[in-house]
């Protein structure tokens, strides 16, 4: 099959390149020269394991073709994905306006044939039907359309994996040559099929990533009972888990959710609620209760460290990505800079997105144990396994006090303390 994919984020460059290795032949639409230029030179761009040994493959088999013109790609193919940004409004809706333009593009460029326009972008309940409308007022008689929604699931960091094997594969159209279409290209991918309509594809996607905020925004909830009360998280949660019904999965406690998604699909939800005039107190929690998160680790740094140098290891989202959209570490960064402190930080694969942010007012370093150097406290804000594995002694010796907040819960308390650490846990009594 020929499809195109228009976007090459996280979405669009790991479905294009997964949809290639499958014999595929996928168009790319991008708009920045210089990207396109990297990308057909077999650089992913964005940090995630995998992607560029995928990616120099299935160009190399001339089945990945990266261009900013939207003819021939549209016309040849049977499926065209749009997998734009959807960034939040300063209000917290989603801000489509990338997705219409490109269905305008895409409607102005349609073959005489049958073509299926799907949204893997995440996007409000509603947005296909609106860009079924855009799709038939401005494409020619011949062109045939039909619009379906097929979310996408991946995780950063293990975005091939998710991709090739999903949970399942959803399908929303109310057309059958649509539907059949889909499931024709997705028949390679493990997982159960959910075909539906549009408006549950694309509740499907914000319900998803709802619900996993939402046990985090819980899991954080009880650490801050736990704080105040000597019980401890991590056997709290882990009991509570054992129950089937519910399950330990995704509800670890730490310093907040952050990212492209969760964050921003949790906004989006609860702006879609109020103009449908759904009660949308559940989601505003899950934020409040994220933010605070944050902010009560911020609060014990103020009222413990003595000094004013503060040194920070992990400072991506989450593991495995160079990702700092959200993160935590952003806003700790920020708050502590307000209050004068000096901060040293390190993180494997994030140091460039930081340094973009803050410059020179914050030292980078080459590895874990230069930014812990000196500092009168050391924050940990990512669970990379090189600081599982780190050498505690060697840190305990280079720090001036050997205090240590853990935002990810990775050390053992008492070890920690045995060790002669002022250890601060989330929710560890
Ligand atoms: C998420 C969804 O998991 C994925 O299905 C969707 O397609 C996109 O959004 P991603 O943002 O890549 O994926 O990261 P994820 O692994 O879900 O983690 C999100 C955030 O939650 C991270 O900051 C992580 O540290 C935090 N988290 C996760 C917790 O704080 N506690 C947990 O128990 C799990």
């Amino acid at each position: 099959m020929t499809i195109t994919v228009i976007g090459h984020g996280y979405v669009g460059l790991v479905s294009a390149c997964v949809f290639a290795d499958f014999g595929n032949k996928v168009w790319v639409i991008g708009h920045t020269p210089e990207k396109l230029e990297r990308l057909r030179a077999g650089d992913p761009i964005i940090y995630e394991p995998g992607l560029a040994e995928l990616l120099q493959k299935n160009i190399k088999a001339e089945r990945l073709i990266f261009t900013d013109s939207y003819d021939p790609a549209i016309k040849e193919s049977e499926i065209v994905f749009i997998t734009v940004g959807t960034p939040p409004k300063p209000d917290g809706s989603a801000d489509l306006s990338a997705v219409f333009t490109v269905a305008k593009q895409i409607s102005h460029n349609l073959g005489p044939h049958f073509t299926v326009v799907s949204c893997k972008s995440t996007v409000p309940v509603g947005t296909n039907r609106e860009v079924e409308k855009i799709l038939i007022q401005n494409k020619r008689a011949e062109a045939s359309i039909a619009v379906a929604s097929c979310p996408e699931f991946l995780r950063e960091g293990s975005a091939i994996h998710d991709t090739v094997e999903p949970d399942r594969v959803v399908i929303g159209s109310d057309n059958k040559d649509a539907v059949a279409k889909m499931l024709e290209l997705h028949k390679p991918l493990p997982g159960k099929r959910v075909v539906t309509n549009l408006a549950s594809a694309e509740l499907i996607k914000y319900a998803s990533n709802s619900i996993l905020a939402t046990k985090i925004s819980f899991a954080n909830l009880i650490s801050f009972f736990c704080e105040k009360t000597g019980a401890d998280v991590e056997e709290v949660l882990e009991a509570v888990g054992m129950d089937k019904r519910i399950g330990r999965t995704f509800m670890y406690a730490g310093v907040g959710y952050g990212g492209s998604c969760f964050p921003k699909d949790v906004q989006a939800l609860t702006d879609t609620g109020k103009k449908l005039g759904v009660d949308v107190t559940l989601l505003q929690s899950v934020e409040d209760i994220n933010h605070q998160a944050r902010a009560n680790v911020l609060s014990h740094v103020l009222k413990t460290v003595k000094g004013k140098h503060i040194a920070i290891l992990g400072l991506s989202f989450k593991p495995d990505t160079d990702d700092i959209r959200f993160a935590p570490s952003v806003y700790l960064i920020e708050e502590l800079l307000k209050k004068g402190y000096t901060i040293t930080a390190y993180d494997q694969a994030a140091r460039e997105n930081i340094k973009r942010i803050f410059g020179d007012k914050i030292t980078l370093t080459e590895n874990a144990y230069e930014a812990v150097e000196g500092a009168d406290a050391l924050l940990v804000l990512t669970e990379w396994n090189e600081f599982k594995q780190i050498d505690l002694a060697k840190v305990k010796s280079l720090l001036k006090s050997p205090v240590i907040f853990d935002g990810r819960n990775i050390y053992e308390p008492s070890k920690m303390r045995e060790m002669g650490f002022q250890y601060y846990g989330i929710g560890r009594s």
